[in-house]
């Protein structure tokens, strides 16, 4: 039988870190016997160039087809005037999220040990330990979605609105995920809020608290999202599991992300009650795609998420995730990791040598 994909590589760089996800698909298919059956569709700036909507009709059938998407990156300059309704990210990725209620968005921050010293925090922080952090984000809900939003006429005055809201189903559904994965790990959770000024966020913590009984082996605290930001930084070892609603978690993964040396190792998985979303957390970077630079990493490791998380391939994924490792202790770099030592490679070369090695 066959793993049904959708392939979304998107704009910008998209396509090109697609093309290596995808040999790394092809060596994981030989290598293990699975079989894939991908149907390629456009998202994002190229639909709106060929189909006139950022997530046309078609590119919607091949997801419901579907029982996991790919998903590259969308946008860039080109499509940056258009009415923010119609722009590739929020008329085409939140909507896909929306549509499968892909409500879990899990965003691993670690450092692979042979890239400790891509991390921009000092030596001494990180203990030569590199970290190993992961992010769960509210992603269908909060102030993302919150109604009402836009903007308004008052008084012959513009206002602009965004509604944060959660409900308290929202909240426990997404903290029993977190709760499940810290079990599965170090057990130690660490729930971000800002329960001192948002009332939204007071039943966020309530919640949390309340579920928190079921799981009496998880260590848990609250922590304030301003405060979470700075002990990023000051010491990441301390997190285990991070839980975020949709805004904080947003930002707490970018900034998780950075620590480990470069956005374009990060990977994510997007889950609801079926089908999973897979795409590289960093963006479309315009700025060097078609030179062939891009990290593919990410998304090769989302292809590792993918595995996991859709199609209960454990081995098959952490195939994936060493072929990885071993190709960065072997000293190959893309740009974003160089640092005047090692190898430097092309996007191409870095999918080769990891399909290489699965
Ligand atoms: C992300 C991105 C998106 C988000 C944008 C592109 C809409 O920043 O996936 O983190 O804000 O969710
Ligand atoms: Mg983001």
């Amino acid at each position: 039988m066959a793993y049904k994909v959708a392939v979304l590589p998107g704009d910008g760089i998209g396509p090109e870190v697609m093309e290596e996800a995808l040999r790394v698909l092809d060596a994981v298919s030989r290598r293990f016997g699975l079989v894939f059956e991908y149907r390629e569709a456009p998202v994002g700036g190229v639909a709106i160039d060929e189909k006139g909507m950022a997530f046309p009709n078609e590119t919607k059938e091949i997801c419901d087809w579907s029982q996991a998407i790919l998903f590259g990156a969308v946008g860039g300059p080109k499509w940056e005037d258009l009415p923010p309704e119609e722009q590739p990210e929020r008329a085409a990725l939140l909507p896909l999220r929306k549509r499968y209620e892909l409500y879990a968005n899990l965003r691993p921050a670690l450092v692979f040990p042979p890239l400790i010293t891509s991390s921009p925090l000092r030596e001494e922080i990180l203990g030569g330990k590199g970290f190993n952090i992961l992010v769960i984000r509210e992603l269908t809900g909060g102030i993302y979605f919150g109604q009402p939003k836009g903007i308004f006429q008052d008084n012959g005055k513009k206002k602009g609105i965004d509604t944060l809201i959660y409900f308290d189903w929202e909240i426990e559904r997404i903290a029993r995920v977190a709760f499940q994965a810290a079990m599965k790990r170090k057990k130690r959770l660490t729930s971000v809020d800002k329960a001192n000024v948002l009332t939204s966020m007071v039943l966020w913590r309530d919640v949390v608290k309340k579920v928190a009984q079921d799981y009496p082996q998880v260590e848990l605290n609250h922590l304030l999202v301003d405060n979470a930001a700075m002990q990023l930084i000051r010491n990441p070892l301390q997190f285990d599991v991070i839980l975020a609603g949709n805004m904080f978690g947003d930002i707490l993964s970018d900034e998780a992300s950075m620590l480990t040396g470069s956005i374009g190792m990060l990977p994510s998985a997007s889950l609801g009650q079926g089908k999973g979303l897979y795409e590289p957390v960093h963006g479309s970077a315009p700025d060097i795609a078609g030179q062939g630079i891009a990290n593919p990493l990410a998304t090769i490791l989302s292809t590792a998420m993918m595995l996991r998380h859709s199609f209960d391939q454990d081995e098959a994924a952490t195939a994936v995730e060493s072929a990885v490792v071993s190709v960065l202790e072997e000293g190959y770099r893309t740009s974003d990791l160089y640092r005047g030592k090692g190898k430097l490679v092309k996007t191409q070369d870095m999918g080769n040598l990891v399909a290489g090695k699965i």
